[in-house]
């Protein structure tokens, strides 16, 4: 699995999510006209939320070595590209980007100004060197497990060295040299629990990039999820690209699951939410159904892939479960919690799928109804199995599988949507809408709510009342405050 951050059938939409995740404001221009020397740092992050969490993690360990963070790249001193390898698509954007700033850089060095180039993440890790020879403007190449030792990489730039490379698996813990997390971050933040994957699905590059399954330990996990809470957040949403199969040194000799995990966060006071992404279907055990029985902080939401209707085609992608298996999973999850809304990750057009196959995927998806999903055409990654079969599919057939799988996943997406007209739900005020006295919150399932609310409520939960629904969004009145005093009607506890 991949934690998701877009719905798009192009996951390798690109934002400046940095700029989300730490939002420049007046308070840092200031602070860069009163410390000249200090440089800027502008990070694009692509593709998923680990991505847009180590982004954060990258400006922290910069902060103290004289970077305050800017929201674009121009005056910049130093651009990171955080990149996303999961498919070609995704890394070909990387290219193009890397041509603008071959401009920008070229005109700061006219100006007398140098600018690190440093590209991050994933397709640094699976193409490392290649890179500077195809893009010899980059300085710098870092994988995602040693970003902690950007300091020390800087410093070799400032001291004349012209390409810096590391895309080491080091055997230290990278989070083990990331200092604490330090500024306020906003009301929902990420917290990464787990890294890596052992499964190796056949059309996958995460093992490769990502490595092999590591979890931090309960303390650390609980410290972190203490110190963001302090800072702000309400709602947490832990990460791993297998994030069920979560199993952290408890500090007495065993591990932690997920669902422990879960009640131990759920007695942070202060926080009001919390989710997780993305799951394994086989890793979702006993104690992780339990804790969404039991634990109203647990929000009724839930990515669980399944990739394709077809057991012929789950087993050619080395899923370990089957169309049958993943079903009666769904009916477990959803006798313990019956108002779970679900979501799901599909491949068209993986080797070997025939019509029927196809169909099979459409049949499953009836049977299950989601609230909402992500579907893409599969790319062929090279060093993956799936890139050496001999029986891909042609982009046309793709083409017209993804249309018809999408229509039918928009139409269950809407039902869903219009299904909770009228209903009351808990929103976690976020952000400022587009329009003045506008907020806009999250429903438990993961809806964007637009609420005529002022700004100060950002932060807080409000039972709202839904009065209009859009395919992507939903429209509330509020009803009055929650929160933590009144979490139990928040949750229909
Ligand atoms: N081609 C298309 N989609 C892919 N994904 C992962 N690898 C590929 C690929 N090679 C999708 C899977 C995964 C999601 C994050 O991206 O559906 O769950
Ligand atoms: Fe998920 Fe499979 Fe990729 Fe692992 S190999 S991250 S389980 S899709």
């Amino acid at each position: 699995m991949w934690p998701l951050l877009v719905k798009s059938a192009d996951l390798a939409h690109i934002g400046a999510l940095f700029c989300k995740y730490r939002p420049f404001d007046q308070d840092m221009t200031q602070d860069l006209q009163n410390k000249p020397n200090e440089r800027r740092l502008f990070i694009k992050s692509y593709g998923c939320q680990m991505n847009v969490y180590d982004s954060g993690r990258m400006a922290d360990v910069l902060g103290p070595h004289g970077f305050a963070a800017v929201e674009g790249p121009e005056g910049a001193d130093m651009v990171i590209l955080n990149t996303c390898h999961i498919r070609e698509k995704a890394s070909e954007k990387v290219y193009s980007e890397l041509g603008r700033l071959r401009a920008l850089k070229e005109k700061r060095a006219r100006d007398g100004k140098d600018t690190i180039i440093a590209v991050a993440g994933c397709v640094a890790q699976a193409e490392g060197e290649e890179i500077m020879a195809r893009a010899p403007i980059v300085d710098m190449v870092f994988g995602p497990q040693t970003y902690h030792r950007l300091p020390e990489m800087v410093a070799r730039i400032d001291q004349g060295e012209t390409h810096v490379l590391d895309t080491d698996f080091p055997v230290e813990d990278k989070f083990d040299n990331l200092s604490a997390v330090g500024a306020p971050r906003t009301v929902a933040a990420f917290l990464t629990i787990q890294e890596g994957c052992d499964k190796f699905c056949t059309f996958c590059v995460v093992p490769y990039t990502r490595g092999a399954e590591f979890s931090r330990s309960l303390s650390r996990v609980l410290d972190e999820a203490q110190r963001l809470v302090d800072g702000g957040a309400r709602e947490l949403t832990l990460l791993g690209q297998n994030v069920n199969a979560y199993h952290g040194d408890n500090g007495k000799g065993g591990t932690t699951d997920l669902g422990e995990l879960c009640r131990r966060l759920s007695e942070i006071e202060g926080l009001e939410r919390i989710r997780y992404t993305t799951s394994h279907p086989r890793d979702m055990d006993d104690s992780l159904i339990e804790a969404h029985r039991d634990l109203p902080k647990l929000m009724p939401y839930l990515h669980l892939p399944i990739q394709s209707g077809s057991n012929a085609i789950l087993q050619t992608m080395n899923r370990q479960h089957n169309a049958k298996t993943y079903i009666k999973l769904v009916e477990r999850i959803r006798a313990a919690r019956p108002d779970i809304a679900l979501s799901s990750d599909f491949i068209v057009g993986f080797p070997g799928e025939t019509d029927q196959d196809f169909e099979d995927t459409l049949a499953l998806v009836r049977e299950v109804t989601y609230a909402q999903a992500y579907s893409f055409k599969y790319s062929p990654r090279p060093g993956t199995p799936g890139a050496d079969m001999e029986t891909q599919i042609d982009e046309a057939v793709k083409s017209e599988r993804l249309a018809r799988l999408q229509a039918l996943l928009n139409e269950q997406q809407i039902a869903f949507n219009e299904a909770c007209n009228a209903t009351r739900m808990s929103v976690l005020f976020e952000k400022p809408g587009r329009f003045d006295g506008q907020l806009i919150g999250r429903s438990p399932y993961l809806q964007s709510v637009h609420v005529e609310a002022p700004e100060h409520l950002i932060g807080t939960l409000e039972e709202v009342e839904i009065v209009a629904v859009k395919p992507n969004s939903l429209t509330g009145h509020r009803l009055g405050a929650t929160g933590s005093a009144a979490k139990a009607s928040a949750h229909g506890a």
